[in-house]
């Protein structure tokens, strides 16, 4: 599966070719069964984003190279560090994806693979008490050490199985991840210390069965309309009413009359989540909507977000479209901003409504 695909956001006309664009959070991370909204964030925002930082920067150095005369040492070292950023962000990427509840409703830590993943862990290991037992174990016995450990389709071998990564760039040949479960030490001190066990079993009372089932399904060909499982939840089905965090620098450092208008959405109750915002944004209470959307400008795009690119960006962008505003939401929110590297400033809520 291509790491753009899942929601199919073309590539734009505004980001260069070797730009990889940023993935969404697809969890709630406040709202997460055992591993803390701080953890989470940090992971997502430093290392996940720190690796595709890395990954565009060397991608925009090798667009650049005049291959005959590079000397060979630069070569190697920039694609060497190309595979590892490269293969660091995919397992990220599949890693957050294959965490989180539905919709609004925390993880429940019982739920249970779709039927053909199911069928395949019966098939391959014996049932999901078996394949649960190796896969834990693996992990925990990286503990104090780093690594993934995966569960991986391999197409040779025909079956499923749990893989041993020793770093990011470790993987059997040819096989698809559908679960990466990350073993480095930033994946858990912030809450658990050196516990990388409690770790492990916290992580597995956070899958979401649903998107990984959906993995499986794309990595035996047989995904149909899995793209709907990697939209974050609430967000604007429409591709047009979204923007990537990339597209949205890019806009930002136009200086035409295009250039969008900044609305930074909160809930009264998520205030104290808050530190920092985009420069130039103002913020607003989404239930005070009737009372800032006339001050809007109509000849200018207006760029919503809100934490983590979930409903609340996605319902306002809905209602300012209904009103014929070339409103966007941002893919991903503030949080996907920061994984990019976007510079912010801190919080002002001078323009922030008292919502009864
Ligand atoms: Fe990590």
């Amino acid at each position: 599966m291509d790491v753009q695909k899942p929601l199919s956001i073309s590539p734009s006309q505004f980001t260069p070719p070797e730009t990889l664009r940023v993935r969404p959070l697809l969890l709630k991370p406040q709202w997460m069964n055992g591993l803390s909204e701080r953890l989470l964030v940090s992971h997502y925002e430093n290392n996940y984003g720190g690796a595709l930082r890395r990954l565009n920067a060397i991608r925009a150095r090798l667009a650049s190279l005049d291959w005959p005369h590079t000397p060979v040492f630069e070569i190697n070292g920039l694609k060497r560090e190309e595979l590892i950023a490269a293969s660091s962000v995919i397992l990220h990427e599949n890693y957050f994806d294959s965490l989180g509840g539905h919709g609004d409703n925390p993880p429940s830590g019982t739920e249970e693979p779709p039927l053909e993943l199911s069928q395949a862990l019966e098939r391959d290991f014996g049932g999901l008490k078996a394949w649960r037992a190796e896969f834990t174990s693996m992990a925990k016995a990286l503990a104090g050490g780093s690594g993934w450990v995966i569960l991986a389709w391999s197409e040779r071998f025909g079956r499923l199985i749990n893989q041993w990564a020793a770093d990011h760039a470790h993987n059997l040949t040819g096989a698809t991840p559908i679960l990466a479960l990350d073993m480095y030490e930033h994946a858990y001190h912030l809450d658990f210390g050196a516990k990388a066990a409690a770790y492990v079993d916290k992580v597995m009372a956070n899958l979401n069965w649903e998107r990984i089932g959906a993995r499986y399904r794309l990595a035996i060909g047989e995904g149909a309309d899995e793209d709907k499982f990697f939209l974050p939840y609430g967000a604007p089905v429409k591709e047009e009413a979204r923007i990537s965090a990339e597209e949205l620098r890019t806009a930002l450092e136009s200086n035409d009359n295009r250039r969008p208008v900044l609305l930074d959405l909160c809930l009264p109750r998520d205030l104290p989540r808050r530190i920092d915002m985009l420069a130039g944004a103002s913020m607003h209470a989404p239930g005070a909507l009737s009372s800032w959307v006339e001050e809007l400008p109509r000849d200018r795009p207006t760029v919503v977000y809100c934490i983590c690119g979930f409903q609340v960006s996605g319902t306002a962008v809905t209602k300012l479209r209904e009103r014929g505003y070339d409103a966007r939401a941002l893919v991903g929110g503030i949080t996907a901003w920061h994984a990019i590297g976007g510079t912010t400033v801190p919080l002002d809520t001078s323009t922030y409504e008292e919502v009864p």
